[in-house]
């Protein structure tokens, strides 16, 4: 483990991890690390190479051979082998075929290996579903972020909105719910707040408050 500061974010999708996480690395001048993109960009490649998502032992093999880099600036740059895939690994056709991808334990052990060698380069917060648990379970401090499903539901809805989709937000928080309970039952790093994390609920708050709750925390202990 290094001396640097290890912040770890975990929650469902939805929760608002990946704001709360770079601001809260904005104003304590950590590297934000989001694991999520690293398992889309490896999700990304498998596509392109037309590698199916039941064949671990080639998605193992690929993650072994697959450079992914974040890159910090006010929006986190994923480069994959020296490409550009920040928008591209935002796709619905990877959106669909990640958390697949996120089960198979030879893939994770690669990621989860290159995610501690960066937590040793530099102070982080790092946004995932298994950071307290498996990544950093020795990070300094632990977070668990969640929200209602009605609230993850209406949110997703509004952002898709602003993209011109109509959402059925009933469904949409059904499949949240679905969704839920398949990572946190999952054989491999469910999604479960690890015994030392923080839980806080978003639900109803805004994304300044959450952030304010965590530096607040941070900072009594300085
Ligand atoms: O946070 P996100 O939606 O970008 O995550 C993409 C997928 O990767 C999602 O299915 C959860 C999975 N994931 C994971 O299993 N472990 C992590 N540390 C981060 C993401």
């Amino acid at each position: 483990m290094s001396n640097h500061k290890t912040i770890a974010i975990d929650g469902p999708a939805g929760a608002g991890k990946s704001t709360v996480a770079r601001m809260v690395a904005q104003k304590l001048g950590l590297l934000y690390i989001d694991t999520g993109a690293m398992y889309r960009a490896i999700t990304l490649k498998a596509l392109r190479e037309g590698i199916r998502t039941d064949n671990p032992a080639a998605l193992t093999e690929l993650a072994g051979r697959t450079n992914v880099e974040l890159v910090a600036g006010s929006k986190q740059q994923v480069i994959m082998d020296g490409e550009d895939v920040t928008e591209a690994v935002r796709y619905p056709e990877v959106c669909l075929n990640v958390s697949k991808i996120a089960q198979i334990s030879g893939v994770r052990a690669i990621l989860v290996e290159q995610q501690r060698r960066l937590a040793e380069k530099s102070g982080v917060v790092m946004d995932g579903r298994d950071i307290g648990t498996v990544v950093l379970p020795r990070a300094n401090y632990k977070f668990f972020l969640t929200a209602s499903p009605e609230e993850r539901a209406r949110r997703r809805a509004s952002e898709l909105a602003t993209k011109g989709y109509t959402i059925d937000i009933e469904k949409l928080t059904r499949e949240i719910q679905e969704r839920d309970y398949t990572d946190s039952h999952r054989a491999v790093s469910p999604l479960v707040p690890a015994a030392d994390a923080i839980v806080i609920d978003s639900s109803g708050l805004g994304i300044e408050s959450v952030v304010n709750m965590m530096i607040d925390l941070v900072e009594k202990d300085k």
